[in-house]
């Protein structure tokens, strides 16, 4: 079995075995053909080509030749500088970058304003959940996505996971902001800096002899993996709000999806893969998302370092039981355990008994909190994933890697 690795295992569709036990790495479900049609994107209309066969097909090799030239660290502190929307990019860029960003940074026609007032609405409502929901239901869930937890470990930025999380972290904050895609605003820098990233990564990554060693395929980050990511960002969002009996106004649940299409968009998803509608992103998650989930011996390392998020800040609700705990309540018992999650004797308890009243009250459909002292815990929880955010957030720049994480 010597000469049998485990990329030849998974793309056999088979189980392979990793440092620390067995793994099956979701290969049966991506041996399926694409079914999901482009008559539920944006446009309507499209290839229908397989998105495990895209990736972008404009900043790839751009960005690969950008490595090749050296240019990357005079472009790296180029574009420390540009922060805001509205921002004329840097002089001194190389031309070929300089003209695909200018393209890149435009939002499409199919923007819709009175929609992004919606969102706006939807994330002040909404925005005490929004932390805890992007880093312990989205978060959490893409270290049992495998394609992407071991992209994530053997790039760059795994041997650093506190910093990678807070850059992560930010696209979040930006696309929640009010300003999100106004000229004051930061996201269309955010996510166009992302598209350079992710390019990077599909030059460097098949260099990583690491990567190479654990991953099921030869290029990452296709167009379908972006919008498996995707659906574990909006999608799992509202299906967990929906969990909640948290009630959303239809115009804002629509005005919170089109933020996200929008950032699909300026990630460089090509439009025919990104849903429409709510109806159209659920049945694509059902195809891409939810038949794919699996554990991996690099997924279980990032959860086990995204668990001591809150440790060294003064957020002692923040500690590793309670984040297990809500990890637990938030993905359930299936994810909790293939992450090595230990169920947690107090926490998991009561959140599974108090959460539901909790958010209830907050969504002022009870009268009287019956036990405010776990309910005041609660809030705090919501803040203080809010503080964290705004506190990691400060410096943070999004810079196209040079290298993979060399361990
Ligand atoms: C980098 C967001 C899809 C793997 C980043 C960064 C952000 C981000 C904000 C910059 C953070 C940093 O510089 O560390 C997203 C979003 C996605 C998505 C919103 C989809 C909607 C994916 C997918 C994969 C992936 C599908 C892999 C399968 C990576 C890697 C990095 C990265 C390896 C580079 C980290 C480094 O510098 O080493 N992503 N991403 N991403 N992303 Fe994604």
């Amino acid at each position: 079995m010597e000469n049998v690795s485990r990329r030849n295992v998974l793309k056999a569709g088979g189980v392979a075995l990793g440092a620390a036990g067995a793994f099956a790495l979701g290969a049966p479900a991506s041996a399926q053909p694409w079914r999901w049609s482009p008559a539920g994107s944006v446009p309507g209309t499209g290839s229908g080509v397989d998105p495990r066969l895209v990736w972008d097909t404009e900043a790839d090799p751009l960005v690969a030749s950008l490595l090749d030239r050296g240019d990357v660290p005079k472009v790296n502190e180029l574009l420390r500088t540009w922060k805001k929307n509205g921002q004329p990019l840097p002089d001194g860029l190389p031309a070929d970058l300089r003209d695909f960003m200018e393209h890149a940074r435009r939002l499409p026609a199919w923007t819709d304003q009175d929609k992004l007032a919606a969102a706006v609405r939807y994330n002040e409502k909404r925005g005490l959940y929004l932390g805890v929901l992007y880093g312990f239901a989205s978060g959490m869930m893409s270290t049992v996505i495998p394609r992407e937890a071991v992209a994530v470990y053997y790039s760059k930025g795994g041997a650093n996971m506190k910093g990678r999380i807070s850059r992560t972290a930010k696209l979040g904050y930006d696309i929640g902001s009010r300003n999100a895609y106004r000229h004051d605003g930061e996201m269309i820098v955010t996510s166009v800096k992302t598209r350079l990233v992710h390019a990077a990564v599909r030059h460097l990554l098949p260099q990583s002899p690491h990567w190479n060693n654990a991953a099921p395929e030869n290029t990452p980050i296709s167009q379908h993996d972006m919008m498996v990511t995707w659906h574990s960002l909006p999608t799992t969002v509202m299906r967990t709000l929906r969990d909640w009996n948290v009630r959303v106004p239809a115009d804002e649940s629509d005005g919170f999806l089109h933020s996200w299409q929008l950032g699909a968009h300026l990630l460089g998803i090509e439009d025919q893969y990104i849903p429409a509608t709510w109806d159209q992103a659920d049945s694509q998650a059902a195809e891409v998302l939810d038949p794919i989930l699996a554990p991996t011996p690099e997924g279980i390392k990032l959860a086990d370092t995204l668990l001591d998020l809150g440790s060294g800040l003064d957020a002692t609700v923040l500690s590793r039981p309670i984040l297990g705990a809500l990890t637990r309540f938030m993905l359930g018992d299936r994810i909790a355990d293939w992450l090595r999650i230990p169920r947690e004797p107090v926490w998991s308890p009561l959140l599974d008994t108090a959460w539901g009243p909790f958010v209830a009250v907050r969504e002022t459909l009870l009268p009287l909190p019956p036990t405010p002292q776990v309910y005041w815990t609660f809030d705090e929880i919501l803040r203080q994933f809010v503080l964290l955010y705004m506190s990691e957030l400060r410096p943070i720049s999004i810079e196209i890697p040079q290298h993979n994480n060399p361990r």
